[in-house]
């Protein structure tokens, strides 16, 4: 694959969550191992990293999450035998082999800035994208690789955003946009962003989905940022920071439809999607789905 990705190799996976919105299943199961179908949620984030091109992992854990860890770590003969003649075997061993896992943990629950932090050492100075797991795009191309093919265009700050209805985007980080004058109209110019703001008050109604590039002085800014939203230190304000201070900002429209698995309801939209576009399966997902709506 001939991708453009800016030098970009590492992509931290944002996994330290506590999943309150999934209790009670999360009292057992690290939300990210909760299955979209028949593949865990953090599948579909290594798979989107692995098919844009990117080869190091650094995967932000929380204490009490050895399942998920253990789940990444499976390797060479070990994995083989896990998945025996299993249809994926082949697909899967791929997958995993082509990444380098490192893990690191958050601690304490202190915000989406703060767990991106925690992967300062293992990212260092260069540039690094970021995934939120329980944001899944279903799209051709994956999000990260549209996402850095616009990055190798316009270096800065990159957010993955898409339209959102009503109050729903106080929901979300939000950006105050104008065009980057560019040939990609998917692409926009950042000239403001505020992290949950009521309706009234959101400069657009473009929600930052979890998607992002930045440089490496990021966690500097980071450091830099005090409290905000829900008393979080958050990765939004921080990207303010770093936007006011110069560094150019960028919004991108990606192509592909959006699911936030996060939540029982958004869980089951995704399940059913990636059911029915899945060619072996598809006829069968119809069927039931169907039946399961006749009998209501
Ligand atoms: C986080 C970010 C927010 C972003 C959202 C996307 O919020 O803080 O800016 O819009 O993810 O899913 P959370 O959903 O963790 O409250």
């Amino acid at each position: 694959m001939s991708e453009r990705r800016g030098g970009i190799s590492k992509a931290v996976i944002v996994a330290g969550g506590r999943g309150t919105r999934f209790l009670p299943a999360t009292l057992a199961i690290p939300k990210e191992i909760l299955p979209i179908f028949d593949r865990p949620m953090l599948f579909y984030a290594l798979e989107e990293a692995a098919n844009s091109g990117l080869t190091e992992i650094v995967l932000i854990s929380a204490p009490g999450k050895a399942v998920m860890e253990n789940y990444v770590t499976l390797r060479g003969e070990e994995l083989a035998r896990a998945l025996g003649e299993h249809a994926s075997a082949a697909a899967v061993q791929g997958l995993m082999d082509s990444l380098r896992v490192t893990i690191v943990h958050q601690n304490e629950p202190l915000g989406l800035g703060h767990a991106i932090l925690q992967a300062a050492d293992a990212v260092g100075d260069e540039a690094f994208a970021v995934i939120l797991p329980d944001d899944i795009v279903n799209a051709e191309t994956p999000v990260l690789a549209q996402m850095l093919a616009a990055y190798a265009d316009h270096p800065g700050i990159h957010v993955g955003v898409e339209h959102v209805a009503g109050e729903a985007i106080s929901a979300y980080g939000v950006v105050d946009v104008e065009p980057a004058g560019g040939d990609d109209k998917r692409v926009y110019r950042v000239t403001g962003l505020v992290e949950k703001p009521d309706p009234d008050d959101a400069p657009s109604d473009l929600g930052i989905v979890g998607r992002y590039i930045f440089p490496g002085s990021i966690f500097d800014a980071i450091r830099r940022t005090p409290p905000g939203a829900k008393d979080e230190i958050q990765i939004t304000d921080a990207m303010e920071i770093q936007r006011r201070e110069g560094t150019p900002t960028f919004a991108f429209a990606f192509d592909g439809v959006r699911y936030d698995a996060g939540n029982p309801l958004g869980h089951l939209r995704a399940a059913a999607a990636f059911a029915l576009s899945r060619p072996d399966v598809s006829e069968e997902a119809r069927a039931i789905l169907e039946e399961a709506l006749s009998r209501e």
